[in-house]
C-alpha cells in the first residue's frame, strides 16, 4: 500500500514536468506577448534568436501589421527579450516598457505625436531605438534619460520644429543620428548658427549624422568631432558649411543651393574626405577647374548635374 502510493506520485511529478517543458517550449515559438493577449488576433509572434553573440537566449518578438494600441502592450516584457518589433500599428504613444535585456525597440510608421519624459527608464540597455515615420512635434526634455547604451537614434520623418537645449545629452556612446525629414527643424532656436553638439548634447564620438531636408540654410559643427558621415542632402545650403570636422569621409549635400562649386567653396573640405555627393543641384551654374584639388583622398565624387 505505502509503496503503491510513493510510485504514483512519481508518475504525477513527472507528467508534471514534462507538460511543463513542452509548455515552455511552445510559448518561446509564438505568441509570448502581451501576456493578456495570448491567443488571440492581438498576440505578437515571438522567436528565438538564432545565434545569439553573447551565448544566451534572445527573443525576438514580432508585433508589426496588428493595429494595435498603445494600451494594447503590457510593460513587463518576456525575459530574455531582445528585440521588440511594434512597427505599422496605430500606436499613439510609445508603450511604457519594462525589461532588462530589451536592445532593439521599433516603433516605426505609427501615430506618435510627442515624446514624453523618462519613456525609456525601464529599457536601460537599449541599443537602437527607431521613431521614424510618425508624426512626432514634441520631445520633452528628459525623454532619453537613463540610455547610456544607446547607439542608434532615428527620428526621421517627422514633424518635429523645436529641439530642446541639450536633449541627446543622456546618450553618451550615440553613434548614428537621424533627424530627416523633419521639414521645420530649421525653426529650432540656434540650430543653424550654434555649435549643434554643444547645443544640443550630442555625443562629440557621433560617426553618423543624418539632416536630410531638414530647411537648414548653414549647420555648424567642430573640426574636432569624430564625424565620418554627414549627409545635408536637399536643404538650402548655399555653402558648404564651414568648420567641417576634419575625420569626415562621406558627404552629401546634393540637391542644395549651390551657385558655384569652386576652389573657394572647398576650401574647408577635408584632405581624408572619400566621397562627396553633389546630385540634383537646381541653381548650379559652374563648377570651377581645380574645385576638387585639395580633396587628395577623394575616390568617389558623384554628381548627375547639368551646367550649361
Ligand atoms: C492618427 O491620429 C489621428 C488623430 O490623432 C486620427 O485621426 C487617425 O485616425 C490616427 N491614425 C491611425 C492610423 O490610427
Ligand atoms: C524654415 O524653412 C522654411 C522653408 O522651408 C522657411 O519658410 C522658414 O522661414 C524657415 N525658418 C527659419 C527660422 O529659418
Ligand atoms: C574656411 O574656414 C575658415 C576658418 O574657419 C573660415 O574663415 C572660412 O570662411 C572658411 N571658408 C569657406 C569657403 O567656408
Amino acid at each position: 500500500m505505502h509503496i503503491y502510493l510513493y510510485l504514483s506520485f512519481a508518475l504525477f511529478a513527472l507528467t508534471r514536468y514534462v507538460l511543463a517543458e513542452v509548455i515552455d517550449a511552445n510559448e518561446v515559438e509564438r505568441f509570448c506577448y502581451p501576456e493578456e493577449h495570448k491567443n488571440t488576433r492581438k498576440s505578437c509572434e515571438c522567436s528565438n534568436e538564432n545565434a545569439p553573440p553573447w551565448g544566451i537566449r534572445a527573443i525576438n518578438i514580432d508585433c508589426s501589421y496588428k493595429s494595435l494600441k498603445t494600451v494594447d502592450f503590457s510593460e513587463v516584457l518576456p525575459l530574455y527579450v531582445n528585440t521588440l518589433d511594434l512597427s505599422w500599428n496605430s500606436v499613439n504613444e510609445v508603450p511604457t516598457l519594462a525589461s532588462d535585456s530589451l536592445r532593439v525597440l521599433n516603433v516605426m510608421h505609427n501615430n506618435i505625436t510627442s515624446i514624453t519624459n523618462k519613456k525609456f527608464v525601464k529599457v536601460t540597455n537599449l541599443r537602437e531605438l527607431y521613431l521614424g515615420w510618425n508624426s512626432i512635434q514634441s520631445v520633452e526634455l528628459s525623454a532619453f534619460d537613463e540610455l547610456a547604451h544607446l547607439q542608434v537614434l532615428d527620428l526621421s520623418h517627422n514633424n518635429i520644429h523645436a529641439l530642446g537645449l541639450q536633449l541627446f545629452r543622456p546618450l553618451i556612446v550615440l553613434e548614428t543620428l537621424d533627424l530627416s525629414w523633419n521639414r521645420q527643424l530649421n525653426e529650432t532656436e540656434n540650430i543653424q548658427d550654434q555649435d549643434f553638439y554643444r547645443t544640443f548634447g550630442v555625443n562629440s564620438k557621433l560617426r553618423t549624422l543624418r539632416l536630410q531636408a531638414c530647411s537648414l540654410t548653414d549647420l555648424v559643427l567642430s573640426e574636432k568631432a569624430a564625424l565620418v558621415r554627414l549627409d545635408l542632402r536637399r536643404n538650402m545650403l548655399e555653402k558648404i558649411p564651414t568648420k567641417l570636422p576634419t575625420n569626415l569621409e562621406k558627404l552629401d549635400i546634393s540637391g542644395n543651393l549651390f551657385g558655384t562649386i569652386s576652389p573657394a567653396v572647398t576650401a574647408n573640405l577635408s584632405a581624408v574626405l572619400s566621397e562627396l555627393y553633389l546630385e540634383d543641384m537646381p541653381r548650379l551654374q559652374s563648377i570651377e577647374k581645380d574645385a576638387f584639388r585639395t580633396m587628395t583622398a577623394l575616390k568617389r565624387l558623384a554628381s548627375r548635374i547639368v551646367v550649361d
